[in-house]
């Protein structure tokens, strides 16, 4: 068998938030029993949302799925405000499983709007964090770029009463360029005591830098719809790795790109399982004689608690 050595980027997979998300449904699923409604993926990862399926959750994309008289649980990435409201109007019982970090940044978004400043936002148009932080200030008060070019085009109301906040996936080096663009243009614009970027997103992309000079070609393993998977393989290609690819799963492998390379680096997004990474560790044993080293450039130990309402007994 030919050699390979694989590089596994720590830390990786799960964050804090998607545990406790997940978690979230688990603990209303036992509490209140089936089906338990859950208002968009709970996590972007079709492996988790399938496995949560089969205990009982329902996915819908909009609240007017679900049914009044059964409990309903909002998304680790955050709703527009209106969301709660109306679940509220239909006397709904409903958790909100809003990351703590992403609530945060629509904390401070508000707080601003309080002060009379408009905000612009650094996200992606049409995730579902941003249309959530968008949502929670009225239409207008929020306005959105993607990149530094995005800034020349912004029509703001009071360029001196101006703050930015950003989606908590993004990619660190990127952003900073958005963040210098808008305080070229706007000198007076005020931003995040500390960056709204997460910590499992900032140690994720560090681990994946730490990798790259080591590797031949890099696999993410994530989905598609996660921001923060995409952004590890956007990492991968900037520092350097000619092939960085998302793969959902062992399966998805294309054995025939790797044919040469002798050095493969593993990460996984925030929403991805362990269970799938070992899928994946265990396919190159299958065709390489394999040898594992781990590259680990942070410790994390954040946890965070689920709503009192799953905890309390009855
Ligand atoms: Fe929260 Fe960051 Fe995870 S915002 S859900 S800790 S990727």
């Amino acid at each position: 068998m030919t050699a390979l050595t694989l590089y596994l980027a720590a830390p990786r997979g799960f964050c804090a938030g998607v545990d406790r998300a997940i978690k979230i449904v688990e603990m209303a699923l036992e509490k209140w029993g089936a089906p338990v409604y859950v208002r968009h993926e709970i996590v972007h990862n079709k492996f988790v949302v399938d496995s949560l399926r089969d205990k009982g959750a329902v996915f819908v994309e909009e609240l007017d799925d679900c049914p009044d008289d059964r409990p309903v649980i909002f998304s680790a990435h955050g709703v527009p405000k209106s969301v709660p409201a109306a679940a509220q109007a239909r006397q709904m019982l409903f958790v909100d499983a809003t990351c703590p970090l992403v609530s945060k940044v629509h904390i401070e978004a508000e707080r601003h709007h309080e002060n009379g400043l408009q905000m612009v936002m650094i996200g992606h148009a049409g995730h579902p964090e941003t249309v959530g932080t968008m949502g929670q200030l009225p239409e207008g008060e929020v306005l959105l770029v993607e990149t530094a070019e995005d800034v020349a085009g912004l029509d703001v109301r009071d360029p001196e009463r101006l703050a930015f906040i950003t989606q908590t996936t993004l990619s660190v080096d990127d952003t900073a360029d958005v963040v210098d663009a808008l305080k070229a243009r706007f000198p007076a614009i005020v931003g995040p005591h500390k960056e709204d970027i997460c910590y499992a997103t900032t140690n994720r992309q560090e681990a994946v830098k730490a990798i790259a000079p080591l590797i031949d070609a890099l696999l993410v393993i994530g989905a598609p719809n996660s921001s923060n998977s995409q952004r590890l393989v956007e990492v991968g290609r900037a520092k350097g790795c000619a092939y960085a690819q998302l793969v959902q799963r062992a399966a998805d492998i294309d054995w025939r790109a790797l044919e040469g390379v002798r050095s493969v680096g593993i990460t996984a997004g925030a929403s991805a399982p362990e269970v799938l990474i070992t899928e994946v560790i265990d396919a190159f044993h299958a065709r390489y004689d394999v040898t594992v080293e781990m590259v680990e450039t942070a410790k994390e130990r954040v946890e965070f608690k689920v709503p009192r309402v799953l905890r309390e007994v009855g």
